[in-house]
């Protein structure tokens, strides 16, 4: 049923605030000071104590895996591997028995995915799941796991599933990093209440709806398009990036933005739209800089910004804001508009948006 939605893709991109909600609801007390999660209770000396942890996943869970990679390094302070699942099972990889192993799936069926962690179990390693739907394959594999509660997912195009996964990492890393010593007890209230306040914020993203399809229109012929981020937004350039090619078929390609001057700078022209994620953080005055290096070449820049910055608005030809955050954060709220202007392209092209050409919900084959 899609509760009165065009499609499903639009009907779940709106779901987000409740099931994010749903996905953070129970594991973090009232007064917002603890976060618990359950499922991985058992394995919580193993994550401290981890060496290292790997994450496999493929596609969309691919990039929030690589959010986590940020957010893990930066709170947990452990270091981090973000694997294909196809690459990492095919290349006898080094995995010892101090190794935690997370696989991200929406569907718990993905093929690679799943042989990575069997792989990975006969090695020795702890493996964790973070996976949408309960007792798949992939969580009857592994030690621990977390569900991410975001509901059943029909559209191909993976979106509220995607800021579910980001949401369980993003307590995995606060919490580690809070076991770990890392983290004082007012930056870790702190961020918990940040993460609690993502589902007002996102009803008030969803609201500039109109806004943002206004801007799809723009764009909607175009034949390419850049997606450009730095530090945890530099994986949301990424999922922009695959949202746009899946369902528009338009090709699209997601870089941290410093790199584009190694190569991808030379596509930019007066038709090639770019579309920056540019919240204020610390790399605020480097992506500033990178959209004057755009601009500088008659590139088309939409970019995603902190309410209130005119310095952006100077010189991008369109923004698109969210509410400020702390900078942990933004990827859930980045994302949102990315997934609208994806999705209205495609509409706008006249593409089967909820099921894709060439494209299965779950790819149970390798
Ligand atoms: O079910 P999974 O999360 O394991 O699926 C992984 C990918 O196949 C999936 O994310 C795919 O990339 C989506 N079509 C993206 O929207």
């Amino acid at each position: 049923d899609k509760n009165g939605y065009e499609h499903y893709m639009l009907k779940e991109i709106h779901e987000q605030p409740t099931s994010i909600g749903d996905t953070f609801r129970g594991r973090i007390s009232i007064d917002k000071t603890k976060i618990f999660l359950g499922g991985i209770i058992d394995v919580m000396p193993k994550l401290t104590q981890a060496k290292r942890i790997i994450i496999v996943a493929c596609g969309t869970s691919w990039h929030a895996g690589t959010v986590g990679e940020y957010l893990f390094e930066e709170y947990a302070r452990i270091p981090v591997e973000v694997e294909y699942a196809s690459e990492f099972r095919y290349r006898n990889p080094i995995i010892n028995q101090d190794d935690v192993v997370i696989a991200i799936s929406q569907s718990g069926e993905t093929a690679d995915t799943l042989a990575a962690i069997k792989m990975a179990k006969e090695k020795g390693a702890t493996i964790i799941g973070i996976c949408n739907v309960v007792g798949s394959s992939i969580p009857r594999e592994t030690h621990a796991g977390v569900y991410t509660h975001a509901g059943i997912e029909i559209g191909v195009a993976s979106t509220k599933a995607f800021t579910s996964q980001v949401t369980v990492l993003t307590m995995m890393a606060f919490m580690i990093g809070r076991k770990r010593g890392n983290l004082y007890d007012d930056l870790y209230k702190k961020l918990i209440h940040e993460l609690t306040l993502v589902p007002e914020k996102l009803e008030i993203i969803l609201k500039s709806e109109n806004y943002i399809k206004g801007i799809a229109e723009m764009y909607k012929d175009a034949t390419n398009a850049l997606y450009l981020g730095r530090g945890c937004l530099f994986p949301v350039a990424l999922e922009g990036a695959l949202k746009l090619k899946e369902i528009s078929y338009i090709h699209a390609e997601g870089y941290p933005a410093a790199e584009m001057k190694h190569g991808p700078i030379a596509l930019i022209d007066e038709n090639m739209p770019v579309f920056v994620i540019a919240t204020k953080d610390k790399s605020y005055e480097k992506i500033v800089s990178n959209i004057q290096e755009v601009k500088a070449r008659s590139g088309r820049v939409i970019a995603i910004v902190t309410e209130g910055d005119e310095t952006i608005k100077n010189m991008a030809d369109h923004v698109i804001e969210v509410p400020d955050s702390h900078e942990s954060i933004a990827p859930l709220l980045t994302v949102v508009p990315l997934q609208i202007i994806s999705y209205h392209i495609a509409v706008m092209r006249g593409c089967n948006v909820d099921q894709p050409r060439n494209l299965a919900k779950s790819v149970t084959v390798e």
